[in-house]
């Protein structure tokens, strides 16, 4: 497959980028860079060092995106990644430097040079999916698919008890997208918990694992244990990017989803950025939209995956 990952660089992202760049089916065209979890400069380096560590140093362009979201102020997670992303690792500058062109564009001109044939992960704010869209609306359908970690499945959020965080952040952008009639599969925080947790045992595999890539996943998710040995009462090896990522190369690993009505709340004061999901059918038949007449399902809910073997993936690609 090709596939365009687009990020916000830090913790768990630098894992999906890995289990992409280590896959021999998946040809890695671009990483696009977009607002979110930390500093944009550093998420730009971040991109780039894991590309490094990963042996891919070069061979594949970063470019940088919207630094900020559509209208609001941006907000950041340093809390839970620490201010450079990599729980103040500190890593030095990779030898690659981003590529000039803007990843609006990067996007637009593979995805339309290429129709039917690109993938794109949206493992960020959705700054970057729906500027493109509004530049050039016909990479929705020239979009193989488009797979987005975001929003939640009637549960609670990890930034606000409504919301997720790439929704949170940019919520008119999710809206744009949700309804811009790409082919897409939602990936959610709540899937991330139920499906995306490693065990503990894959925990310990890693952790005695001697190999550069492995001592890099441990070192860079030390501040996430520690945000959630508080949050949760115990520390979580939690992956939304990287098993987002696993579902794009392996549909196989989806057990359990459902075709639905995704709309995203822009106005509400206590629930920005909240995911509404309705599945035709169940209890609500569509939702009474004036802008969206057709009420037909504009999105595939993944609601369980195969834990194991998502698992199994991220140890091969720390080998
Ligand atoms: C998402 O928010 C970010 O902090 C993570 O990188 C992930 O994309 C999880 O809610
Ligand atoms: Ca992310």
């Amino acid at each position: 497959m090709r596939l365009i990952i687009d990020t916000d660089t830090a913790g768990d992202d630098c894992f999906s980028i890995l289990l992409a760049l280590r896959n021999p089916a998946v040809k890695l065209e671009a990483i696009t860079i977009c607002n979110g979890n930390v500093d944009f400069a550093q998420q730009i380096e971040n991109a780039l060092y894991t590309l490094e560590i990963a042996g891919a140093g070069g061979r594949v362009p970063v470019h940088p995106g919207c630094p900020l979201p559509m209208i609001r102020k941006p907000v950041d997670a340093t809390e839970f990644f620490g201010a450079d992303g990599m729980s103040d690792a500190n890593y030095p500058k990779a030898a690659q430097r981003p590529d000039p062109k803007h990843a609006v564009d990067a996007i637009i001109d593979l995805v339309m040079s290429h129709p039917g044939e690109i993938d794109i992960l949206a493992q960020a704010p959705l700054t970057n999916i729906a500027a493109a869209w509004v530049k050039e609306p016909r990479i929705a359908t020239a979009t193989r698919h488009l797979w987005v970690m975001g929003g939640m499945d009637n549960s609670i959020g990890n930034t606000t008890p409504a919301s997720e965080f790439n929704f949170y952040v940019d919520p008119e952008a999710a809206k744009i997208v949700a309804k811009a009639g790409f082919n897409l599969t939602l990936s959610t925080w709540t899937l991330t918990l139920k499906s995306g947790t490693l065990p503990d045992e894959v925990l310990a595999e890693i952790a005695a694992m001697d190999t550069p890539l492995a001592r890099f996943f441990m070192r860079i998710s030390e501040a996430p244990f520690e945000r959630t040995r508080i949050r949760y009462g115990r520390p979580l090896s939690t992956h939304p990017d990287s098993l987002t990522c696993a579902l794009a190369i392996d549909e196989s690993l989806i057990l359990d989803s459902a075709d639905c009505l995704l709309d995203v709340e822009t106005q509400g004061e206590l629930t920005r950025g909240y995911s509404s999901l309705c599945v035709p059918n169940q209890g609500l038949d569509a939702i009474a939209d004036p802008l969206w007449p057709s009420g037909k399902p504009n999105c595939r809910v993944v609601r369980e995956a195969d834990t194991a073997r998502f698992g199994a993936m991220l140890v091969d690609a720390l080998r």
